[in-house]
């Protein structure tokens, strides 16, 4: 069967201005190919600047890959001109990391969660009232007409969370990337809001890219976990395979790095792997976790770039220490 998102080889490069007439490429992602299926949630998890934003991004077309492709539901939107995009439009939508910058302070809570129906032409205003009223009552925002007339400054950061979220769901969409949605969320609220939407996507069938810092939280919410490094995918498997039985040395890194059984504490971004900061502007030659592996084999690693085999049935690492096992 093939997948609702399938992105295949994407690249994607910025130009960042480092004096008055340089510019350096940034390599925000470099050579993924990754499918979700219909209904299936995958957690990308990965540090920061390792690419999670970007990816998630270019599989929503809001930036244009270099090279590679993009295709939803068996289309290759990759080079589409917005215009026929509108269906794609519709259909995949995003939750946004920050509840106070993505609500614009001036407008109700109706006309944030009714604005996507507008935009589309999607009902009578009647109508469009009904379906924000369901999706404020999907979010548990209960009840709805007690939310519609309220502006975003009396709401909590979790409840404009909700706000957010329903104003995805509205348009009833069929892939939803959630960028770190809970990390600007107080700590008390973060695993309620998980739960929910955890909820939302099962209930809708929706196919949903969950973007984090945390392999922990990545863990209860994904049918799948991608490991992200650099740019570049280093693994990818079931949520206990990449937990329980990490292959890739960054993967067994980033789960050390999360002694801290308390989820409050958890979802707190910490340092990964002692070490220079990795820069996506100077990618190493390579496999890009060779300056920082403890399993560093010369002669090997710093020469090319291992490419995801499957190491056990469905789980995925890009490592040499794999190559002859396969
Ligand atoms: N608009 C941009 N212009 C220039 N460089 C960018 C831009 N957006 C991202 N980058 C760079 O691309 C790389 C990947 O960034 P990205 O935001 O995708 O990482 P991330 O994994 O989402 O990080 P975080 O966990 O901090 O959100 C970084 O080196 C970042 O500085
Ligand atoms: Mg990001």
């Amino acid at each position: 069967m093939a997948g609702l998102v399938e992105l295949s080889d994407l690249v994607v490069r910025f130009h960042a201005r480092t004096g008055l007439f340089r510019t350096v490429a940034i390599h925000a992602v470099d050579g993924v190919s990754l499918t979700i299926e219909a209904g299936e949630t995958v957690a990308l998890v990965g540090e920061s600047g390792s690419g999670k934003t970007t990816l998630g991004r270019a599989s929503l077309r809001l930036v244009r890959p270099a090279s590679g492709s993009v295709r939803f539901d068996g289309r290759d939107i990759t080079d589409a001109p917005e215009r026929e995009l509108k269906g794609f439009r519709r259909q995949a939508q995003a939750i946004f990391q920050d509840p106070y910058s993505s609500l614009n302070p001036y407008h109700t809570v109706r006309e944030a969660v009714e604005e996507p129906l507008a935009v589309h032409g999607i009902g009578t205003a009647a109508e469009r009232t009904d379906r924000a009223r369901k999706a404020l009552e999907d979010v548990q925002l209960r009840p709805a007409d007690v939310f519609l007339p309220m502006y975003p400054h009396l709401l909590s950061g979790g409840q404009r969370q909700r706000v957010g979220i329903a104003r995805a769901l509205v348009l009833e969409p069929r892939y939803v990337v959630a960028d770190e949605p809970v990390s600007m969320i107080d700590a008390s609220s973060r695993a309620e809001l998980l739960y929910l939407l955890r909820d939302l996507q099962a209930t809708y069938g929706i196919a949903f890219l969950y973007v984090t810092h945390d392999i922990a939280s990545a863990r209860h919410f994904a049918g799948r976990i991608a490991v992200m490094y650099l740019g570049s995918i280093v693994e990818i498997g079931t949520p206990e395979a990449v937990v329980e039985r990490p292959l890739h040395p960054y993967t067994k890194a980033l789960i050390d790095a999360v002694p801290e059984p308390d989820p409050a504490n958890r979802l707190r971004e910490r340092p990964v792997v002692p070490g220079e900061v990795p820069s996506a502007a100077d990618p190493p030659a390579g496999c890009p976790f060779h300056p920082r592996c403890p399993r560093f084999m010369a002669g090997r690693c710093e020469l090319q770039r291992p490419t995801l085999r499957e190491v056990e049935p469905g789980h995925y690492a890009a490592c040499y220490l794999y190559e002859d096992e396969t």
